[in-house]
């Protein structure tokens, strides 16, 4: 076991860092602690944060045994800094620097980039528990409940890892944007969050599983392309990051997959073979296909925009310097410089949406959006599964990249979810078709009752496959007092 394996618990906060023999950085930590608190308490999940919730604590960084459950109240959770184990001899994979030693330290020429990718990630990270912050009033179940607010005290934790960063390596500026990740808002009209996906509400629990399976998978690619960096302490951070995330993907992937499952069982039931029949499946109690289809309309292309644009000169830049890398950079087999490369790139050419090459450099952002999307198909054709096993004649699809855009080469132009140009007016009529109407938000709305007895669920999601922690059917995950 290497040293930075064990996780120090004689300060306040939990880490591996050697906070205790660092007094300036564990200073304005914990003197940051407490506005994190506030933050909590004041944007953080409404209700429950006296509740006892059976939740895992990251407790080191072996990956055979980071991490252990038990009850905590959400305010008590041990927020701690933990990096993965540094790779003895690790160089820089990509770009000029390709094959230098990883720096330990900011590299002066490169501190203001630095700085803002790591400042975009980390305001992601409070954003959506702000977003999710109403959630546990209608949990579906104690289960569920307790996912939720596991995923909000790991994405407070994030925070913390990226607010580590800013204050071990940035100095009096690193200070002062650790304190503006806990000012800005979601939402909010004067002070919002950087991204627009972070900013939208999320105001039921199908948004909420449609936003861990397409918005955390962005954050998980961007963490991923992170994890590459030549700036080694956060390549380290970014590479235990991604072990929580994977909790995060799964309570998206199942979350959706249960809501579909219990549809097309209520559908079998009742001898409803239509799913477009959506007044009867409705009355059944549960979501109808196509609004799902919908929901994942919306999520889907709002994450898109998260990529930035597909071509783009500073993600040329990010890569040349060594910051940021591609999905998985060390297993590509080329020359990590693409100074002579191609890529194709969807554009807009005269009116009509075609393929073309771009300089390899430009179109990173491009190439790890191409990454999440097959990622994202693959999630899709799972949920496809469940429908096709229940005998129900329905398939859900991921909509055109051109669809629904605020971004990039798209954002000038309305398509239809097939991918179809059409003008505003033709996407307005038909708008209701492609994106949840007023209507279907009533509906999904209208099932948000909370379920809080013991091994009971909503009438419109399946029970898991198993429990947490190998928990049985009727655990009592959140400890409400009744
Ligand atoms: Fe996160
Ligand atoms: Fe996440």
């Amino acid at each position: 076991m290497t040293e930075s394996m064990n996780v120090s618990y004689d300060t306040q906060i939990p880490n591996n860092v050697g906070l205790s023999s660092d007094r300036r950085v564990l200073k304005a930590l914990e003197r940051w602690h407490p506005h994190y608190l506030d933050w909590w308490r004041s944007m953080g999940p409404v209700g429950f944060q006296s509740a006892p919730v059976y939740l895992r604590t990251a407790v080191g960084v072996d990956p055979k045994g980071w991490a252990k459950f038990g009850f905590v109240r959400m305010p008590e959770y041990r927020w701690g800094i933990l990096l993965a184990p540094a790779e003895e001899g690790r160089t820089i994979g990509f770009g000029e620097h390709l094959g230098e030693p990883v720096w330990q330290e900011v590299p002066g020429e490169y501190r203001a980039m630095l700085r803002r990718l790591i400042v975009i990630q980390g305001d992601t990270e409070p954003a959506s528990v702000e977003q999710q912050r109403f959630l546990g009033a209608t949990a579906p179940s104690l289960y569920d409940m307790r996912n939720a607010f596991q995923v909000n005290v790991e994405e407070g934790r994030h925070l913390w890892a990226m607010v580590y960063l800013l204050h071990k390596y940035f100095g009096r500026d690193g200070r002062e944007e650790a304190e503006e990740l806990l000012r800005r808002r979601s939402g909010d009209a004067d002070s919002p969050r950087m991204l627009g996906a972070f900013n939208e509400e999320t105001p039921d629990w199908l948004s909420f599983f449609m936003f861990t399976f397409f918005t955390d998978r962005d954050g998980k690619m961007q963490l991923e392309s992170l994890a590459q960096s030549g700036f080694d302490p956060l390549s380290r951070t970014c590479r235990f990051m991604l072990t929580e995330e994977a909790h995060h993907m799964f309570v998206g992937q199942s979350g959706v997959g249960r809501v579909i499952a219990r549809t097309c069982e209520a559908m079998r039931a009742a001898g409803i073979d239509d799913p477009q029949d959506v007044e009867r499946v409705r009355a059944l109690g549960v979501i109808d296909l196509p609004t799902i289809q919908k929901k994942a309309n919306l999520h889907f292309s709002v994450s898109l925009d998260l990529f930035g644009s597909e071509v783009s000169t500073n993600a040329a830049n990010y890569f040349n310097a060594g910051l940021k890398g591609r999905y998985r950079e060390t297993r590509i087999d080329d020359d990590h410089l693409l100074l002579d490369a191609s890529y194709p790139v969807l554009e807009l050419v005269d009116g009509a949406v075609r393929s073309v090459d771009e300089p390899a450099l430009t179109a990173i952002n491009m190439r790890l959006r191409d990454d999440y999307v097959k990622e994202c198909a693959r999630g899709v054709e799972r949920w496809n599964k469940i429908i096709a096993d229940a005998g129900v004649q329905f398939r859900l699809a991921l909509p055109h990249v051109a669809f629904n855009r605020k971004i990039g080469q798209f954002a000038a132009v309305e398509a239809t979810p097939a991918g179809d140009l059409v003008d505003a007016a033709t996407w307005a009529a038909r708008r209701d078709r492609f994106l949840p109407s007023a209507d279907d938000g009533e509906h999904i709305a209208s099932l948000m009752r909370p379920v809080t007895e013991r091994g009971a669920y909503a009438s419109w999601i399946a029970p898991p496959q198993s429990g947490i922690d190998n928990k049985p059917g009727d655990f009592e995950y959140v400890r409400i007092a009744h």
